[in-house]
């Protein structure tokens, strides 16, 4: 795992969108794992200008979205396959047909998450999944307590999940108690994760996960056992790490070889 600590969400999503760039050179069907919420924004945004201003190729680019809400209409504003078009697909020249997302309006939700599986693998794996973290530590919507080893299945919403996500829809009542989300096995699989993180409001998560124990409690911990994870954090988020010294002067001393 390694940490890099950047002044700002602009240089956090310049960063990972350099890795997307690189990697889109070198395999232009690349596929990426796309995640929602507020931390990977500023990393669409530059996708998305450079794309625009430089040319930046998606067309033959896959993507699959990490997770969905159970029993919104399709096209509901709030779904994140709609999400994901509006803040991303769009914006770029990727083919529709090649952005997929678990079906949350499903009649039966467990051949669709079996599905969901079976197309990621078909298409040859993740290559670089890009994630935030719940104040509670999940990623995608694997809420504490989800098996270590778990595929694409129906959760449960903590209530706190819902109370943060309750600001994109009118009222708490409106955000669904059920989810799916690619499980914590089919995320270790990617074959590079890049996780942002920003905020004093994340500043424990980053902690508990990079430096606590790998425990189902805190579902991003998993992440301690993926051989290729990448944390992009701004100071507020490091501001309770332990070894942030280290993980700067690591950063700065990186052979330029490595890349990200
Ligand atoms: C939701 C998403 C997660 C995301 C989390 C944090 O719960 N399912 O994928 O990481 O929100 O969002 P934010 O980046 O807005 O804090």
């Amino acid at each position: 795992m390694e940490v890099v600590i950047l002044p700002g969400s602009r240089q956090i999503g310049a960063l990972a969108a350099d890795a997307i760039e690189l990697l889109l050179q070198r395999k232009p069907n690349a596929v990426l794992g796309l995640a929602t919420g507020t931390s990977p924004l500023t990393i669409y945004e530059e996708l998305a200008r450079r794309h625009e201003e430089h040319g930046v190729d998606f067309s033959e680019a896959r993507g699959f979205v990490l997770d969905e809400y159970v029993g919104l209409e399709p096209g509901h504003p709030q779904s994140y396959r709609e999400v994901i078009r509006r803040e991303f697909t769009d914006r770029v020249n990727i083919k529709p047909e090649n952005v997929h997302a678990p079906d949350g309006s499903a009649a039966d939700i467990p051949a669709a998450c079996q599905a969901y599986e079976e197309a990621i693998s078909e298409a040859g794996g993740v290559d670089l999944q890009i994630l935030g973290v719940g104040t509670d530590g999940h990623i995608g919507f694997n809420e504490p307590g989800s098996s270590l080893s778990s595929r694409t299945r129906i959760k449960t919403l903590i209530e706190q999940t819902r109370k943060d996500n309750a600001r994109f829809f009118g009222s708490i009542s409106e955000v669904p108690h059920h989810v799916l989300t690619q499980g914590l096995g089919t995320i270790l699989e990617a074959k590079h994760v890049i996780l942002v993180a920003t905020g004093a409001q994340k500043a424990q998560t980053v902690r508990d996960f990079v430096e606590g124990p790998v425990a189902a409690i805190c579902a991003a911990s998993v992440l301690q056992m993926h051989p290729h994870t990448t944390i992009l954090i701004d100071e507020a988020a490091a501001s309770s790490l332990k070894l942030a010294d280290y993980y700067r002067h690591a950063y700065d001393n990186k052979p330029q070889w490595q890349g990200l």
